[in-house]
């Protein structure tokens, strides 16, 4: 099989022949992919900021964005039958377990040990077939299938806002997302389904196309920071756009920060103290917020979600991975 892959020794990215996977266990599902999308994570891989390759080996095997449809299911496979589609969760579990990946939430690992598919210690999905346990896959509905592969990043999102509302304590009904990528564009769409009013602040022009996109959905985008909300999410990475907005919170707001590096910069806690604000880290996914991703899909404006993905082919992953940033705010790339 073709597959593009991070050799870290040559410090290249390469395309090679992978063997097809192994089918061994009863609860294995073996599946084609058919779609891979490219998100930031994969561009800093490719630019050897991050990540590892499976013990043993120099090379990683990137994407962890999939969509698949399954070939084969072991005898133990309940859930999943052939010809179904299907999108893996990326993280798994430290072993022996601590106790979050004990109790299935792998998303929280205090070990520090998890893998990640295409990212961390584990061969991803820029190749023709996978195989995955079937409790680490998800079935996607046939009428989702054109936008199932926006379901990996949508549970980022979903995962960041159940944090941000599970730790607010008073009624919030605004919110802000800091971002135009395609996580601060998913998040905006689940924050507006939830009835809050929801805007979004990037630096992008207020012309630039992603801004069309949103405005197809009536949320409505700035490109100049004009005060906070009581949900804040930060998917811009940068440090002064989270603490510019952290500083005008009101009282009780709650921010997520899922991708500001280390920055420097006043905090301030005095102001956060005398108002109850928090600020909140989030990574990856659990299972609930893949389901609560397909769900919010079903829901959501179908146009919208069209113009949210670009679709190219396999032979230009290299260019997307390396090149200059798409405008499409999803480049997603079909086998
Ligand atoms: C992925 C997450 C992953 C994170 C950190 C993101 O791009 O969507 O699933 O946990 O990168 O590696």
């Amino acid at each position: 099989m073709k597959a593009l892959a991070l050799d870290f020794e040559a410090r290249t990215l390469a395309w090679s022949h992978l063997d097809s996977p192994e089918f061994f266990a009863n609860r294995d599902v073996l599946y084609r992919v058919h779609e891979v999308g490219v998100c930031g994570t994969d561009r800093a891989l490719a630019s050897f900021q991050l990540g590892a390759p499976p013990k043993g080996e120099t090379r990683l095997i990137l994407g962890h964005e999939a969509l698949g449809q399954v070939i084969e299911t072991g005898s133990g496979v309940k859930s999943l039958n052939r010809g179904d589609w299907v999108v893996p969760t990326v993280r798994r579990a430290c072993k022996p377990a601590c106790s979050s990946c004990a109790r299935g939430r792998r998303d929280l690992c205090i070990s520090g040990k998890y893998t990640e598919r295409g990212i961390l210690g584990l061969h991803g999905y820029f190749t023709e077939r996978a195989v995955d346990a079937e409790e680490d896959l998800i079935r996607v509905p046939l009428k989702l299938v054109d936008c199932g592969v926006l379901i990996e990043p949508l549970s980022v999102a979903e995962k960041a806002i159940a944090r941000a509302l599970a730790v607010h304590e008073g009624e919030p009904r605004t919110a802000l997302v800091l971002g135009l990528g395609p996580i601060g564009m998913l998040a905006a769409m689940v924050l507006k389904a939830r009835g809050f009013g929801v805007r979004v602040q990037s630096l992008e022009p207020l012309d630039h196309p992603r801004a069309a996109i949103l405005e197809l959905q009536d949320i409505p985008y700035e490109s100049v920071l004009t005060g906070s909300a009581d949900i804040v999410i930060e998917a811009t990475g940068s440090t002064e756009a989270a603490l510019l907005a952290l500083r005008q919170m009101p009282p009780l707001g709650v921010m997520v920060v899922l991708g500001a590096p280390d920055g420097a910069g006043p905090v301030p806690f005095l102001r956060m103290i005398v108002n109850n604000q928090t600020v909140v880290g989030s990574v990856n996914a659990d299972l609930e917020a893949f389901h609560a991703a397909v769900e919010d899909l079903a829901r959501f404006e179908r146009r919208a979600l069209a113009a949210l993905i670009t679709r190219t082919r396999f032979s230009d992953l290299r260019r997307t991975l390396t090149g200059a940033p798409m405008v499409a705010p999803k480049v997603v790339h079909v086998l």
